[in-house]
C-alpha cells in the first residue's frame, strides 16, 4: 500500500493542531514535518518546540524532513521533540554514515533526501543502512511548485538500486505531488508520497483521502 504523508507546509499554522488531527481522521498515514533553516534553502519554518506540539495532537508517526545546513548539531533536539523518522539532506552530509547511525542509534528510522540535482549513486554505499529516501521532486524551499518530470526516472532508478542491494529501504517523494500524478508516482516505486498543498487545499479531506486511495488502487 503506498503511503499518504500530508505535509504541514501548506496547513493552517493558526489551528495547527486542529490540521493535523483532521489529517489524521481522514486517513492519513504519517506527518510529514520540514524543517528550513534560511540557509540552506531560501525559507524559514518550524524547529523542535512545534514538531513537541504537533505530537502532542496525534498518533501519527512525524517525518521530520531537515532542510538545514548543519543537520548534526539538532538530531537529538528532534529526536526529543518526538520525531519517528528524521532525514537529513545528502548535500550538507559530510559524514553521512555516522549521520545515519547516530539517528538509528536512538531508535528511530533515519532517512536521506536527494536535491533534484543530486544522482542516487551518492547512496550506493551506504544504501543498505538507510530506511528511507527521500526524492525531491522539486527543488527544496517552497510548497506548491510543480513536479519535476525526470523525477519518474529517479525513483525507478532508485527502486533498482534498494532491489539490487536486496534493502528495505522505502522511498519517498516530495514536491508537486497531486491526486493527478500520484499513481504515475507510486507505480514507479514510491512507497510514500508526501502532499502539502494538494491536501491541505481540500475543503474535505477525508472525501480527498477516499478518491486518492481510489485512484492508487486503480490498476
Ligand atoms: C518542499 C517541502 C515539501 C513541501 C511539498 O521543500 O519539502 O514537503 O511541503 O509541498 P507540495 O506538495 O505543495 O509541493
Ligand atoms: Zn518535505
Amino acid at each position: 500500500m503506498t503511503l499518504i504523508a500530508p505535509s504541514l507546509l501548506s496547513a493552517d499554522f493558526g489551528k495547527l493542531s486542529e490540521e493535523v488531527k483532521l489529517a489524521e481522521e481522514a486517513g492519513a498515514d504519517i506527518i510529514h514535518i520540514d524543517v528550513m533553516d534560511g540557509l540552506f534553502v531560501p525559507n524559514i519554518t518550524i524547529g523542535p518546540l512545534v514538531v513537541e506540539a504537533v505530537k502532542k495532537s496525534t498518533n501519527l508517526p512525524l517525518d521530520v524532513h531537515l532542510m538545514i545546513v548543519n543537520p548534526d548539531k539538532f538530531i537529538e533536539q528532534f529526536i526529543e521533540a518526538g520525531a519517528d523518522i528524521l532525514t537529513v539532506h545528502v548535500e550538507v552530509s559530510l559524514h553521512l554514515h555516522r549521520t545515519i547511525w547516530s539517528i538509528k542509534e536512538k531508535g528511530i528510522k533515519a532517512g536521506v533526501s536527494l536535491n533534484p540535482a543530486t544522482p542516487i549513486y551518492s547512496l550506493e554505499e551506504i544504501i543498505k543502512d538507510l530506511d528511507l529516501i527521500l526524492i525531491m521532486s522539486v527543488n527544496p524551499g517552497f510548497g506548491g511548485q510543480s513536479f519535476i518530470p525526470a523525477s519518474i526516472d529517479k525513483i525507478k532508478r532508485t527502486k533498482r538500486l534498494i532491489n539490487k542491494n536486496k534493502s528495505n529501504t522505502l522511498i519517498e517523494v516530495d514536491g508537486g505531488v497531486k491526486i493527478s500524478n500520484a499513481k504515475e508516482i507510486a507505480k514507479a516505486g514510491a512507497d510514500i508520497l508526501v502532499m502539502g498543498s494538494e491536501f491541505f487545499g481540500q475543503k474535505d479531506y477525508k472525501k480527498f483521502m477516499k478518491k486518492l486511495r481510489e485512484k492508487l488502487n486503480e490498476n
